[in-house]
C-alpha cells in the first residue's frame, strides 16, 4: 500500500513552475500576477487564501490578496472584479468560496473574465472541459488527476467512481477521468446501496463532504482511493477526510491523507494555470 503523497508531489510541480517563471522577466519584463479576493474571516478560507499567497511566493508569482469586509455590498465586489478584468498588470483572479449570503457565487464567478478564471468555474471554461475546447481547468480535479498520474496509476479501462456531483470537484474530475478512459460512475451520499456501487470501484474518488463516510466495507481490495474531503472528525475535533483512512487504507494499493493529499495539488494547479493565463496574454 502506498500512501501518496501530495505535499511532495505538489513541492515539485511548484519547483517546475518556478524555473519557468524565472525565465519571464527577460522574456516578457515581468512575472505573473495573481489576485486572490477573500470576503469576511472564515476560518477555511484564511488559511486557503495564506497559502495561495505562500504559493506564490515560492513560484515567484507575484500576489495580491484583497480582503474585504463581510458586509460588502455584492456590487462592490462586482465592481471591484471589473477593475481587476480591465487590468493589465492582473493575469489571474480567485474569489474564494464560499461568500457570505447575500453575495450570489454565480455572479461572481460569472463576472470574472474568463481568460482570468484561474479557479476554471466560468460557465465558458466549464463548457470548454465538457466540448474539448480550450479552456482554464478547475485545480482540484486536475490535481487529482496529477496524484493518479505520480502514483502510476492509469485510468484506462479501469472502473471509476465518484461520490460527489458539485461543480467544483465531482462532476470535473468525473468528466477528467472519462477522458483519460476510464468507465466512470457518479454517485452521492444519498445513492441506494452506495457501498455496493464503491465496491466495483478501481479508483474511488470521495468529494462527499463528510467525514469519515467511507468505511472499509466501501473499498475493493486494491483500490485506488483519492480522498477530498477536509472535515473535521466530530470526536476529536481534528482535521480528516471522507475517508476514514485508519480502517480503509490497509485494503487499499494507494491512498490520499488527510490533510497533505489532495489539497497540496490545488495550489501547484492554481499556479500552473496562473502561468497559463499569462502566457496566454503575451502570446496572443
Ligand atoms: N473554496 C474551496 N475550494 C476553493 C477553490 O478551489 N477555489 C475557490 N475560489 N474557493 C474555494
Amino acid at each position: 500500500m502506498t500512501i501518496i503523497d501530495g505535499k511532495q508531489i505538489s513541492a515539485s510541480l511548484k519547483e517546475e513552475v518556478a524555473a519557468q517563471v524565472a525565465t519571464f522577466p527577460e522574456k516578457y519584463g515581468r512575472v505573473p500576477h495573481l489576485t486572490v479576493i477573500r470576503v469576511g474571516e472564515d476560518p477555511a478560507s484564511v488559511v486557503y487564501v495564506r497559502n495561495k499567497a505562500k504559493a506564490c511566493e515560492a513560484c515567484g508569482i507575484r500576489n495580491t490578496t484583497i480582503v474585504l469586509d463581510e458586509s460588502t455590498p455584492e456590487e462592490t465586489l462586482l465592481e471591484k472584479i471589473r477593475t481587476l478584468n480591465a487590468d493589465d498588470g492582473v493575469d489571474g483572479i480567485l474569489v474564494q468560496l464560499p461568500l457570505p449570503a447575500h453575495i450570489s457565487e454565480a455572479k461572481v464567478i460569472e463576472t470574472i473574465a474568463k481568460e482570468k478564471d484561474v479557479d476554471g468555474f466560468h460557465p465558458l471554461n466549464v463548457a470548454g472541459l465538457w466540448q474539448k475546447t480550450p479552456h482554464l481547468a478547475p485545480c482540484t480535479p486536475s490535481g487529482i488527476m496529477k496524484l493518479l498520474a505520480a502514483a502510476g496509476v492509469d485510468p484506462k479501462g479501469k472502473r471509476a467512481v465518484v461520490i460527489g456531483r458539485s461543480n467544483i470537484v465531482g462532476l470535473p474530475v468525473g468528466k477528467m477521468l472519462l477522458d483519460a478512459n476510464a468507465t466512470v460512475t457518479f454517485c452521492h451520499t444519498r445513492t441506494i446501496n452506495l457501498a455496493e456501487v464503491t465496491r466495483e470501484a478501481d479508483i474511488l474518488v470521495v468529494a462527499a463532504g463528510r467525514a469519515k463516510m467511507v468505511g472499509a466495507d466501501m473499498v475493493k481490495d486494491g483500490a485506488v482511493v483519492i480522498d477530498v474531503g477536509m472535515d473535521r472528525d466530530p470526536q476529536t475535533g481534528k482535521l480528516c477526510g471522507d475517508v476514514d483512512f485508519e480502517a480503509v487504507a490497509p485494503k487499499t494499493s494507494a491512498i490520499t491523507p488527510v490533510p497533505g493529499g489532495v489539497g497540496p495539488l490545488t495550489i501547484a494547479c492554481l499556479m500552473e494555470n496562473t502561468v497559463e493565463c499569462f502566457l496566454r496574454r503575451h502570446n496572443n
